[in-house]
């Protein structure tokens, strides 16, 4: 009787998807009670100092540096004395020994790192250990390969470092982000200045112990922690060749303003609000699994996510079934447990922001869905959403709300799915999900996007340009285009 109650009626869930716990240990993490900043291979002692805490408890971590403009001048001063000092005319091969060193120290403490970051960032342990450690490691054991090929990768162009490379990442793939900026800087014969996101500085401290363990000659990576006025006086700083940055559009916006006429090198890796075009003869499933992964990977987080869903209007129906029993299924909860699917949000401002958007949906008339879940009482969650009924006019439907947020549209035709899909102010990535191979390369072709995935999503490599049209930003990270920003041809 039950079993045809099922089929005839709801779906077949089970009641309960409990797991027991089965939390990683801290115990390989030290963490000192406060840290300095990196500065020509020695400690600096700061000035002023915040404190970092964990988005999942709440607890606090350690102090931090909020590195001065001061602070900045000589993290600068450090990175140009080695590049004149011999950093950048040893031969290459010899650069590309270090990167390889750091690389496997990274595989080899990837335990460590992946539970720290877990830890200061809330993401689920599960996507530190499996993502952001092996493709951090990766992109050194890439770049390291390029070191000693420049000109192979250019030929006749006579490529030579840039200089003092500035750089400043985002908080939602922090040692990740950190490898995208130094490898390829290293690579090329350039010295660094990296500032972290304020509330995820851990890994990139954690970092300098690796570089001491390669024995990177002293002030080749300088780290100087702090906030946005940290990374504004990096910005501004005549010592810098040039900027990498990765964050919001309204601050990438802002340095590119900044910068104009000074002769710095800029790329900017900003916002996106993707579109996954899913077609009627795709695998649904498939699919679906797709679309989990594309918006509920690392909380949403990700300036690639997949946060438009545009279902073929024929499928509509049974893709949101089977979408909503697959939330159902996702743990929310502890980051630092094995089974745990999604994470906590990453920080207090953050989370304001996601209600914020998510009430302006409700305001605009979208439908809300959210899987019956028991969120942590202490730190801050924010559950699985979909929304539908979406119009493209909504904020939600045009805003990078950059949290476990999908909104879903509607198309008939795959022209309607292009220009619907290419109606934004962003353009980094999108997805395309059918069976027929003609028509994905149709829509690759059309989509103002950055990347474009087939019937997968979220999928990264070093060896595969990343970056962005329109306001997602400009210039390419990875694969050999990852190398042209660190290079002058002059
Ligand atoms: P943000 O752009 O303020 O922060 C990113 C980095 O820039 C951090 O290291 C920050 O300290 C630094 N920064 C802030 N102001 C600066 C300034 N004036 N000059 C130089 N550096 C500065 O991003 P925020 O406030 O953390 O997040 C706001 C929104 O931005 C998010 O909700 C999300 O929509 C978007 N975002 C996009 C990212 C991406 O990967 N494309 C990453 C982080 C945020
Ligand atoms: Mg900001």
């Amino acid at each position: 009787m039950a079993e045809l109650d099922r089929k005839g009626g709801s779906p077949a869930v089970p009641a309960d998807w409990t797991y027991a716990p089965a939390p990683e240990s801290k115990d390989i993490v030290k963490l000192r009670e406060r840290y300095g900043l990196f500065v020509g291979g020695e400690w600096l002692e700061p000035t002023e100092s915040y404190e970092t805490i964990s988005p999942a408890t709440e607890e606090p971590l350690a102090m931090i540096g909020q590195a001065t403009k001061a602070d900045v001048e000589l993290a600068v001063a450090a990175a140009r004395a080695a590049f004149d000092d011999g950093w950048s005319s040893i031969p290459g091969s010899e650069r590309a020994k270090y990167l390889f060193r750091i690389a496997r120290i990274l595989q080899e403490r990837a335990r460590e790192f992946a539970v720290l970051e877990s830890m200061n960032g809330g993401k689920p342990i599960k996507e530190s250990r499996d993502v952001d450690l092996p493709l951090a490691a990766a992109h050194f054991f890439y770049y390291a390969g390029w070191a000693d090929k420049l000109e192979y990768a250019f030929p006749n162009r006579r490529p030579r470092p840039v200089g003092v490379a500035g750089q400043i990442i985002p908080w939602n793939f922090p040692l990740l982000m950190l490898a995208w900026k130094i490898a390829p800087a290293l690579a090329c014969g350039n010295t660094v200045v990296l500032k972290p996101a304020e509330t995820t500085p851990l890994t990139a401290l954690l970092f300098c112990d690796v570089l001491r363990q390669a024995e990177l000659p002293a002030g080749v990576v300088n780290i100087v922690t702090g906030d946005g006025r940290t990374g504004a006086a990096l910005v501004e700083s005549e010592g810098v060749d040039k900027i990498a940055f990765t964050g919001s559009t309204d601050v990438g916006k802002g340095i590119q303003r900044q910068l104009a006429g000074t002769g710095k090198k800029l790329t900017l890796e900003l916002g996106g609000k993707a579109a996954n075009i899913v077609f009627d003869d795709c695998a649904l499933d498939q699919a679906v699994e797709g679309i989990v992964n594309g918006i509920y990977f690392n909380q949403g987080h990700v300036c690639c996510a997949g946060s438009r869903l545009f279902a073929q209007e024929s499928i509509y129906e049974p893709l949101v079934d089977k979408l909503k029993r697959r939330l159902e299924t996702l743990r929310v909860g502890d980051p630092l447990d094995k089974n745990t699917d999604v994470g906590a949000i990453n920080s207090s401002m953050q989370l304001e922001k996601i209600k914020e958007l998510v009430e302006s949906g409700r305001q605009e008339g979208a439908e809300i869905y959210q899987p019956p879940c028991r969120l942590p009482e202490k730190g801050y969650w924010f559950a699985p959403t979909v929304f539908t009924n979406v119009a493209q006019s909504y904020r939600i439907a045009q805003e990078e709300i950059f949290g476990p947020v999908l909104s879903v549209l509607t198309f008939r035709t795959p022209d309607e799915a292009i220009e619907k899909a290419n109606n934004t102010p962003y353009g980094l990535s999108a997805g395309v999900w059918t069976e027929k191979g003609s028509r994905i390369l149709w829509m690759a072709q059309r989509l103002r996007a950055g990347v474009v995935w087939a019937n997968t999503y979220n999928r990264f490599d070093p060896t595969s340009p990343f970056g962005g049209y329109k306001e997602s930003g400009f210039g390419r990270e990875g694969g050999l285009h990852g190398l042209e920003p660190y290079l002058r041809f002059d």
